[in-house]
């Protein structure tokens, strides 16, 4: 590629883009206290309403200047144009040479969404309607472990994608759950992980599914092999117990039956579903049979939503797109490293985890679309946990520490029904969460501590300095729809921010080295062999492990 074609795309030399350089300069250290200040309105004018959600962005660093120069950014990215390629099934993931299309996932049946000339779309709801009745056999004590006794347990075996999506919408959704059923998830090649989760069950009544993409996943294939193992000492060792205790959700249906499942207990997705992306698809068996095929569909739906509104609202309206240029401006214009996302509810103490795959696994990047090494920050450091346990950790570095860190808070106006008397304990933690905002934007100042007689010697440590930015999402109650909009809204902020950034926010070419040194390194700690060129580092420590394990 010529210089001149570089350089048209690269984000950092566009015009849009220098703009934005100059306003951050003339913003300075512009007090929230004064944007406030100066407009009465602003809590109620910067605020968006997307389905059940309400945003509030008021809080963050912006005028109605950063947000013009930030949509014209968008606009010169050409970020539109890439969304619309990706809902029309265009090949967006180069390195890959696939199409993006979890938002076929929870497209009505009527919509047509073709990949390579043939639309998925009745493929998506034929999987979808094996998967409910499958999952109605389970929790109805239909289909019935080897011996006859009735499914109570059951074990999602997989990683990163196929896990941290199950898992955390298993956390989020509980109160929907069948409570009369166990449900857990392996994804840890440490057998510990394993080892926990199936002690105390009966292997006649679980039922174990194996989530891998690619069916070649050592954790997960390793994971699935001591299943059975487990399983086929518990029962006796009749191979034929398999079909009854294991079912697959994959996209290769060869490596599934060498396995040793039945190709009619494979649940299948496809290509153009990204893991990160693809807890809406096959992948949720575990979460459908959880929470029932029709609170599943309702969360599909919430999705949906959301993609419609990504699609269609004009940038001014735009929710993914604001959160999205909002990540931009922190991370490119005031070099914030990091972005928090700190809940509300304790429902959604996964929630953070399952973004961080999302988020960093898309845009963890350093190269931009055509290869050339970026000259700009992309993806930020994800990371929170919920409130108010974080309020008694770290938030004293939010509030006083060095540091721009942005931060999403996410709450819920109504506890979950089932709380009983405890659900009066809600607005205690909702004060907290309105409080946290309040101070991080407005702070205190040293006038305002030194007037409530403070010694002059410790007005320092007790002034806030204020003006860190923050955004909150609230919704009435946490159930599944919500669940999915909320999910869909970070999914397409993430897609946002890679058009920006002219990186693929689809390949994980990242995870790969790792992969290829363990898989070389395995035979060096158990036989000690091959491992003449390692680096002096590794080779000693290799050395004293090995000794520690007394090879
Ligand atoms: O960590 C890399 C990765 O490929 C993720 O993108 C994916 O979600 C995970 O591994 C699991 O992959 P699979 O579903 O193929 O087992």
């Amino acid at each position: 590629m010529s210089e001149t074609t570089a350089d048209l795309t690269r984000p950092d030399r566009l015009p849009q883009w220098e703009a934005l350089g100059k306003h951050r300069r003339e913003l300075g250290g512009t007090h929230l206290r004064k944007l406030f200040a100066a407009d009465p309105d602003r809590g109620s004018r910067y605020t968006l309403d997307v389905g059940d959600l309400h945003i509030d962005y008021s809080k963050n660093l912006v005028t109605d200047e950063t947000l013009a120069l930030l949509r014209e950014l968008a606009e010169a990215r050409g970020v539109a144009a890439l969304r619309d390629a990706m809902f029309h099934g265009e090949k967006i993931n180069i390195t890959e040479d696939r199409a993006v299309l979890h938002t076929a996932l929870r497209s009505p049946h009527d919509v047509v969404v073709e990949v390579d000339g043939h639309n998925v779309v009745p493929k998506v709801h034929s999987v979808l309607n094996k998967m409910c009745v499958f999952a109605e056999r389970v929790r109805g004590g239909d289909w019935t472990g080897h011996t006859g006794k009735r499914i109570r347990n059951v074990v999602n075996i997989g990683i990163g994608g196929s896990d941290l999506g199950p898992a955390m919408a298993y956390e989020v959704l509980r109160p929907y759950t069948r409570r009369d059923m166990t449900f857990r998830f392996v994804s840890n090649v440490d057998g510990a992980d394993l080892h926990e989760a199936v002690r105390d069950l009966d292997a006649e009544e679980t039922l174990f599914i194996i989530a891998s993409k690619t069916f070649t996943t050592v954790e997960t294939i390793t994971n699935a092999t001591a299943a059975r193992r487990w399983l086929l000492e518990r029962l006796g060792g009749d191979q034929a117990a398999v079909a009854k205790h294991f079912v697959a959700l994959s996209t290769n249906a060869e490596k599934v039956t060498e396995f040793g499942i039945d190709p009619d207990n494979m649940f299948e997705f496809w290509d153009w579903v990204g893991g990160r992306y693809s807890y809406d698809s096959a992948i949720g068996l575990s979460l459908m049979i959880a929470i029932g095929p029709d609170h599943f569909r309702e969360m599909l739906a919430g999705f949906h939503l959301v993609d419609e509104h990504f699609r269609t609202a004009p940038p001014e309206e735009n929710a993914p797109l604001l959160l999205g240029l909002l990540g931009v401006w922190y991370g490119n214009f005031w070099d914030a490293q990091s972005h928090a996302v700190l809940p509300y509810s304790h429902y959604l103490s996964r929630f953070t985890a399952y973004l961080q795959q999302l988020d960093m696994e898309s845009n963890g990047k350093s190269v931009d679309r055509q290869g050339n090494p970026v000259e700009w920050q992309t993806g930020p450091v994800v990371w929170g946990t919920p409130g108010t346990n974080g309020q008694h950790a770290y938030y004293q570095l939010l509030h006083q520490g060095t540091k721009m860190i942005p931060a999403d808070f996410i709450g819920f106006a109504e506890p979950v029904a089932e709380l009983g008397e405890l659900a009066g304990q809600h607005d205690l933690l909702m004060a907290n969460f309105f409080a946290q905002t309040q101070a991080l934007a407005f702070g205190k100042t040293p006038e305002e501590v030194a007037a409530e007689g403070v010694p002059a010697d410790l007005v320092a440590h007790k002034t806030f300095r204020g003006n860190h930015p923050t955004t909150t999402i609230l919704a009435k109650e946490l159930t599944p729809s919500v669940l999915g909009q909320l999910v869909a809204l970070y999914e397409h902020k993430v897609f946002v921010q890679g058009a920006i950034w002219d990186i693929d926010s689809f390949d994980q070419w990242g995870v790969e080295l790792g992969k290829v040194l363990a898989k070389r390194l395995e035979p060096v700690l158990t036989d000690g062999t091959g491992g003449e060129a390692l680096d002096s580092s590794t080779a000693a420590l290799v050395r004293r492990y090995r000794t520690l394990r007394g090879r």
